[in-house]
């Protein structure tokens, strides 16, 4: 065959291949031109799965008639013009092939109308898929898109399609998608005229997170943060959820880019970094975030359907999602807890309303307690006491006072919500991991020097796995040395674990360094190291603490990052509400 132009059919049926993959294509390029056209409420019809119709109606701008022919051509757009266009581009759409791609696989028709003008016009394309001239019609300010009988030209493509339930199923998706974009723009869906939902334009957290819950679960918006992070250049909005309400899949992920839905590793991974010490092993966080960033620090012209983008700086954006997200995360601490409503009581509300509690009786004073915590627990840098606390002041102690031990491992606290179920191991390990990383951070690890050094015999293998991580247990506050091939000698220990079986503790880590390999990244490293020791020099059940001891942990978990839960995202503590204790008992009824 000699070379020849493709007939412009063909060309755009070759051009859908890569976009229309099957009826949630239609629906997401159709609804993405409707916020293109500053819509502000969209109404979406399917039929047998979006096989036999995809009908699109919005309230936007509208197409001029003179438009509405060439709207329909391939590589025919008013979104952008030039090259430097391209490079600043907002909106969602700027490819002009949508249409052309869309109107060659199926019988499409669009009417529109706008405010300038008397009356609207329809076009639509006939059987041998030429474009037929527009014609007046009556049709309010907006635009509609009818797509018929989707691939009826392309067998091959129609043979993809799977059965009308899950077509379905993937509209809903890409509706979801859709509708979590853009919180001020109203949406409706119907399938085989039956309403699966419709939600109203809404500009409040409260609203939004309603909007939120419908799509996502009433679960994820309750156990999610709210963050709101900005640098001079960047955005990054939304809501994570705490670590307890993890996920076994990677399924409740979104992110957006300057308003469109995008799969991006970066992000991804700088979302998964800033979990890492708080998640459970091989869980998966939730999120849904928007960042906003300027468009020319973005290429998003890097597929035809968009959602892979390219950033110029892909490090000063994984530092910035990092950030927000890890300080999001470190902020959650006990006292944010409010009493659930009676109709849902394993609802908890972060809306930073705390109640304080009401237990008065102490029998030793704060300072008092800490002290001879501490003084059992091995801290050796200056205890940070708060001042005397006032009567008032004592009363707003989010986790309230223990009252007792049950099995030498939990410890069981009243606040004025009800009763607090801590697990001491897992509340002590992480209060051990964070002191750690802070005092190595500022530098002022106190070191506690030996008064006999300590020496010991090692298998080669462990030796090794220290001499891989020296600097770091230097760091720390260990003054290790090597005589021979396989002695140690510990001169001087963190003075946080004086107290410790330091052979012990010092064999285990390099057990866990040896199974867990060197992770790549030096502050992921060290983290690990720490979470180790933190893990093996916390508290072990069972162990009896008194009633002051219980009570200084409590006030440490209070001011330690992350104390919901322990550096293997086990949870440390739960609350129990009155009235739920109430229920189990049948009080009040
Ligand atoms: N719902 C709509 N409201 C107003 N204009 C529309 C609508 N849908 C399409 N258009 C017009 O048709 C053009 C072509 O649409 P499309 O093929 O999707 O290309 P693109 O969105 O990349 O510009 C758009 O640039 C826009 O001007
Ligand atoms: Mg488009």
């Amino acid at each position: 065959m000699r070379i020849h132009l493709l007939d412009p059919l063909l060309a755009n049926q070759i051009a859908a291949g890569e976009v229309i993959e099957r009826p949630s294509s239609v629906i997401k390029e159709l609804i993405e031109n409707s916020l293109d056209a500053n819509a502000t409420k969209i109404r979406v019809e399917v039929e047998n799965g979006g096989q036999s119709l995809i009908c699109v109606k919005d309230n936007g701008s509208g197409v001029h008639p003179e438009d509405l022919t060439l709207a329909l051509q391939r590589h025919a757009t008013s979104k952008i013009q030039s090259y430097d266009d391209l490079t600043r581009v907002m909106s969602l759409g700027f490819r002009g092939e949508a249409l052309a791609s869309i109107a060659s696989v199926s019988r499409l028709k669009m009417m529109s109308a706008m405010q300038t003008l008397r009356t609207g016009f329809m076009i639509k394309n006939n059987i041998n898929g030429i474009i037929e001239a527009p014609t007046p019609i009556a049709h309010p300010i907006g635009t509609t898109v009818e797509v018929a009988d989707l691939f009826y030209q392309t067998p091959a493509r129609k043979k993809f399609l799977r059965a009308e339930r899950t077509e379905f199923q993937h509209i809903e998706t890409m509706m979801h998608r859709l509708v979590l974009s853009r919180m001020d723009v109203a949406f409706e869906l119907t399938h085989n005229q039956r309403d699966i939902f419709s939600t109203k334009a809404t500009h409040q957290l409260h609203d939004e997170e309603k909007r939120v819950a419908t799509i996502l679960g009433n679960e994820f918006i309750s156990n999610a943060l709210h963050i709101a992070y900005e640098n001079h250049a960047m955005q990054l909005k939304g809501w994570i959820a705490e670590p307890r309400y993890s996920r076994s899949q990677a399924d409740m992920q979104l992110i957006y880019l300057n308003g469109r839905f995008i799969r991006d590793k970066t992000i991804f991974h700088a979302i998964r970094e800033a979990y890492r010490d708080v998640l459970f092993h091989g869980r998966h966080p939730a999120f849904l975030l928007y960042l906003t960033v300027d468009p020319l620090v973005v290429d998003v012209n890097v597929h035809p359907t968009k959602q892979e983008v390219r950033f110029k700086d892909s490090n000063a954006i994984f530092s910035f999602v990092h950030r927000g997200i890890h300080d999001a995360l470190s902020s959650v601490r006990p006292g944010v807890i409010v009493a659930p409503n009676s109709e849902n009581p394993t609802v908890c509300d972060h809306t930073n309303h705390f109640v304080p509690p009401q237990q008065k009786l102490m029998q030793l004073n704060i300072t008092e307690q800490m002290k001879t915590y501490h003084a059992l627990h091995g801290s050796a840098e200056p205890v940070e006491i708060l001042p005397e606390s006032s009567e008032d002041e004592k009363q707003t102690y989010p986790l309230g006072f223990a009252v007792g031990q049950i099995h030498n491992t939990y410890i069981i606290a009243q606040n004025a919500l009800g009763m607090v179920m801590v697990d001491m191991h897992a509340a002590h390990e992480r209060i051990l991991y964070e002191k750690m990383k802070i005092t190595m951070d500022q530098s002022k690890v106190v070191m506690q020097p030996l008064l006999i050094p300590l020496v010991f015999e090692l298998p080669l293998q462990e030796i090794h796995a220290f001499e891989n991580h020296a600097d770091i247990f230097l760091k720390m506050g260990f003054v290790i040395e090597l005589i021979g091939k396989s002695q140690f000698i510990v001169r001087e220990v963190p003075a946080l674990l004086k107290n410790k079986n330091i052979q012990t503790l010092l064999r285990d880590i390099f057990s866990d360094l040896i199974v867990e390999g060197k992770s790549a990244r030096f502050s992921a490293e060290i983290n690990a190291v720490l979470s180790s020791v933190a893990c093996h020099a916390a508290l072990r059940a069972p162990h009896a603490l008194s009633i002051s001891e219980m009570n200084a942990i409590l006030r440490d978990m209070e001011q330690t990052e992350n104390s919901g839960c322990c550096n293997h995202g086990r949870p440390t503590w739960k609350q129990f509400f009155t009235n739920e204790l109430d229920k189990l008992f049948f009080r009040g009824r």
